[in-house]
C-alpha cells in the first residue's frame, strides 16, 4: 500500500464547476462538439484507434442506441455522471523538469503481489449486450496485462467459465439481494472458483433511475419500435452478439423464480429483491464468510471508510458507480485525499469514475489512491471490437501513462504524490 507521508496539498474537496472545465468535457453521448474538419476516429481499423475516446466513437457506431444508453447512461440530470469529469480536470500537473526518466515504472503493489499496470477493470453486469461472451473476452485481457478483473453478478458468463481464464486475476462483485441464502451461497462459490477478492457493492440496493435510457423503452422491458428498427440496422452488432440469443444473468438466474427467467424479467425481479435492510452488521457478518480480500465498493463519505477498516474490510473503492446511481453525487475522486488522511494505511483505497487517460490516473495516484478501476474505459474498447478491443483501450492507456511519466519528470508511479498536482 501507497504511504501518505507528508500533508497532501489538497485539503479542500470543494466541487469544481462543470461548467468551469469547458465544453470538451460534455460527456452527453448524441454530442460531436468540435469543427467539422476534425473528428475522432470512428472506423473499424483498431490500430487506429489512437484514444480511449476513439474507441467509444467506434463502439457508438457499431451499437444500437438503446446499447449506446445502457453504456453511457448516468441517472436523472446526469450532475454525478458529470461531476466524475469535472473533478479530474479541477487538477493540473506540476511537472518536474530535468530528472532521469530512461526507465519508467507504472508497476505497483495490490494486495501484496506485483502488478504491472496502476488499474483493474470495474464489474459491470450486462456486457453480454456489447458482445457475446464479454466476460471472458474482458477478463483475457486482463490476464494478458496483468491486472484484475472484477467479475459482476450481472454478469453473463458463468463464474466458473472466468475462472478458467488462464493467469487471470479474478475478483467477485457481490449484489446482495434476495434472502441470505442467494449471498451467502454466491460467495461459497466464489470461494471454491478461487476468486482473489470479493468486492461488495453497496451503492446500488435502490436502482439508479437513467431516465434516458427508459426514454428507448414503450413499457418496462419493451423497446420502442424506433429502438427495434434502429437495433435492425445494426447488423455486425447482432452478429457478434446475440448469435448464441439473448444473454442471460448466468449467475443469478437459478434464484430467480422459473416464471421470471425471461431476460427483462429477472432483470426486474432482481432489482426489485434487492435487500434495502442492507446494513454495517450484515456487512460484517459477510467479512467472516469470506477468508480472502474483502473490498466494499461504493463509498464515498471517509466516516464510511474508517467503519469499513473496523469492520476488517482490506480496502475500499470510493466511487458513485459511474454516475449511474444518485444523482448530484460528489466524485470519488474529490474524497480521496481525506479519504486516505482518515484510514491512513489500514485499507487498500481505490477510486473510479471517468478515467479515460493515462494523466487521469496519475492524478488519483498523486491524491493517494493505491489504483484505479476502469469501468466505461475498457467496455468502450469491448464495444467497439471485442477482446482485441479491450486490450487496445489497455495498451493506449499503458503507452499514455508511459509516457506522461517520462513528460512528468516522475519516473516510477510510486513516487507520484500531491507535490506534482496544483488546482
Ligand atoms: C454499463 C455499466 C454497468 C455497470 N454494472 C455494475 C455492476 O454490475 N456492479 C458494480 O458494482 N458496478 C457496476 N458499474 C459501475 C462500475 O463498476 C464503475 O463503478 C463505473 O463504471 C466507473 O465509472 P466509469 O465508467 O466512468 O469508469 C457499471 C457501470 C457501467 C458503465
Amino acid at each position: 500500500m501507497r504511504r501518505m507521508s507528508d500533508q497532501p496539498a489538497f485539503r479542500d474537496s470543494a466541487p469544481v464547476e462543470a461548467a468551469a472545465v469547458g465544453a470538451s468535457l460534455d460527456p452527453t453521448p448524441a454530442t460531436e462538439n468540435g469543427s467539422p474538419r476534425r473528428s475522432y476516429y470512428a472506423g473499424r481499423t483498431l490500430e487506429r484507434a489512437r484514444t480511449i475516446e476513439d474507441l467509444r466513437r467506434m463502439a457508438h457506431r457499431r451499437l444500437p442506441a438503446f446499447a449506446v444508453e445502457y453504456l453511457e447512461g448516468g441517472a436523472e440530470e446526469e450532475a454525478t455522471l458529470q461531476r466524475n469529469l469535472a473533478a479530474l480536470a479541477g487538477y493540473r500537473l506540476l511537472p518536474r523538469a530535468l530528472v532521469d526518466a530512461s526507465h519508467r515504472d507504472q508497476s505497483i503493489s495490490l494486495f501484496g503481489r506485483s502488478t504491472p499496470l496502476p488499474f483493474a477493470i470495474a464489474p459491470t453486469g450486462l456486457n453480454g449486450v456489447f458482445w457475446k461472451d464479454a466476460d471472458v473476452l474482458l477478463a483475457r485481457a486482463a490476464a494478458r496485462a496483468g491486472v484484475p478483473f472484477i467479475q459482476s453478478t450481472m454478469s453473463n458468463d458463468r463464474m466458473e467459465d472466468v475462472a478458467a481464464v488462464p493467469n487471470l486475476r479474478h475478483w467477485w462483485q457481490l449484489y446482495v439481494f434476495g434472502p441470505k441464502e442467494i449471498r451467502d451461497s454466491l460467495i461459497a462459490r466464489a470461494e471454491r472458483a478461487q476468486c482473489e477478492a470479493l468486492v461488495l457493492t453497496v451503492d446500488a440496493q435502490f436502482y439508479g433511475d437513467r431516465e434516458w435510457e427508459q426514454r428507448r423503452f414503450a413499457h418496462p422491458g419493451r423497446l420502442t419500435i424506433g429502438s427495434v428498427l434502429d437495433a435492425a440496422l445494426h447488423p455486425r452488432w447482432a452478429l457478434t452478439t446475440l448469435s448464441g440469443g439473448m444473454p442471460s444473468f448466468a449467475n443469478a438466474i437459478d434464484w430467480v423464480p422459473k416464471d421470471h427467467r425471461g431476460f427483462f424479467e429477472s432483470a426486474f425481479w432482481i432489482r426489485a429483491n434487492m435487500d434495502h435492510a442492507l446494513d454495517w452488521a450484515e456487512v460484517a457478518r459477510l467479512r467472516g464468510l469470506w477468508p480472502r480480500k474483502f473490498l466494499i465498493k461504493g463509498v464515498l463519505d471517509p466516516r464510511d471508510m474508517e467503519r469499513a477498516a473496523d469492520i476488517g474490510a482490506d480496502g475500499v473503492i470510493l466511487s458513485n458507480h459511474g454516475g449511474r446511481q444518485l444523482d448530484w453525487t460528489v466524485s470519488g475522486l474529490d474524497m480521496l485525499p481525506e479519504a486516505r488522511r482518515r484510514v491512513g494505511d489500514r485499507l487498500t483505497v481505490l477510486v473510479d469514475g471517468g478515467f479515460r487517460r493515462g494523466t487521469d490516473v496519475l492524478k488519483a495516484l498523486a491524491l493517494g489512491a493505491d489504483a484505479v478501476l476502469l469501468g466505461r474505459a475498457t467496455l468502450y474498447g469491448l464495444a467497439a471490437a471485442g477482446q482485441e478491443g479491450a486490450e487496445r483501450a489497455i495498451d493506449i492507456l499503458r503507452e499514455e501513462i508511459d509516457r506522461d511519466l517520462g513528460l512528468l519528470g516522475a519516473p516510477s508511479v510510486k513516487a507520484m504524490s500531491p507535490d506534482f498536482l496544483t488546482r
